[in-house]
């Protein structure tokens, strides 16, 4: 029923984890697996995208048949997204961007001292709200993770970042962990509706994210 409806519509697909570096051989991360997005992009090439895939550091392979950019840090991230959806109709930001980076980012490695350690930390930018600041006619979708008041926040997420729509999930939910292959997750639009969708392979969440979001394409 799909076939090819996002023939000649580019989507940039963001996916896993970013490394905040601290110093040369240490980082801030988190357990992303990159899966989502992958899934995301491979759906997305399946019904004709032209596809870039700009991912973190995560153990999954280039997929075929679409430009897939790896990167380390949010700021890295954030240069290959905003560049790459210059001329996108769609970007869907499953990346788990890394809010904080280091202060100084040290050139030798941190000696171990005898003391406690304090370790300077900025905020890092908000890529999805930054696109969603110059929409354009962009479709925007973004995740979210919450441990409580999910809805309620994902709307207000959606709301503050100008997302079409955010598809929320809990870290504590069964089919919802890190690293899995199924997800669980309720899609939850700015004015505060939401649909929970059943839990389904990171695919399927892929497919319907994607049904989803060609509707609000521009016609044509
Ligand atoms: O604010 P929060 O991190 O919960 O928002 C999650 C959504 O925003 C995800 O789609 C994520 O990729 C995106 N995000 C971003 N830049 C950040 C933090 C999150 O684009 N610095």
């Amino acid at each position: 029923p799909r076939d090819q409806d996002l023939l000649g519509v580019k989507v940039v697909v963001s996916a896993g984890p970013t490394r905040e570096y601290l110093d040369p051989v240490r980082f801030i991360s988190n357990p992303s697996s990159g899966k989502m997005g992958f899934a995301v992009a491979q759906a997305a090439r399946d019904r004709g995208a032209e596809v870039v895939l700009v991912t973190g550091p995560v153990s999954l392979p280039d997929l075929p048949g679409m430009r897939v950019q790896r990167i380390e840090s949010a700021l890295e991230l954030r240069a290959a997204v905003l560049e790459a959806a210059q001329d996108a109709q769609m970007v869907v930001m499953t990346a788990a961007v890394a809010d904080y980076r280091a202060a100084d980012q040290l050139t030798e490695k941190q000696a171990k001292v005898a003391q406690d350690l304090t370790i300077s930390l900025v905020p890092n930018p908000d890529i999805l709200a930054e696109l969603g600041g110059s929409k354009g006619g962009r479709v925007l979708v973004g995740f979210a993770m919450e441990t409580h008041a999910g809805v309620e926040r994902a709307a207000a997420k959606a709301q503050r970042k100008n997302a079409d729509f955010i598809l929320l999930n809990y870290p504590t939910q069964e089919g919802s962990a890190f690293g899995g292959d199924d997800n669980q997750v309720t899609l939850v639009r700015p004015d505060g509706t939401s649909e929970a969708w059943p839990r389904l392979s990171k695919l399927e969440v892929a497919q319907r994210l994607l049904t989803e979001a060609a509707k609000l394409l521009p016609a044509g």
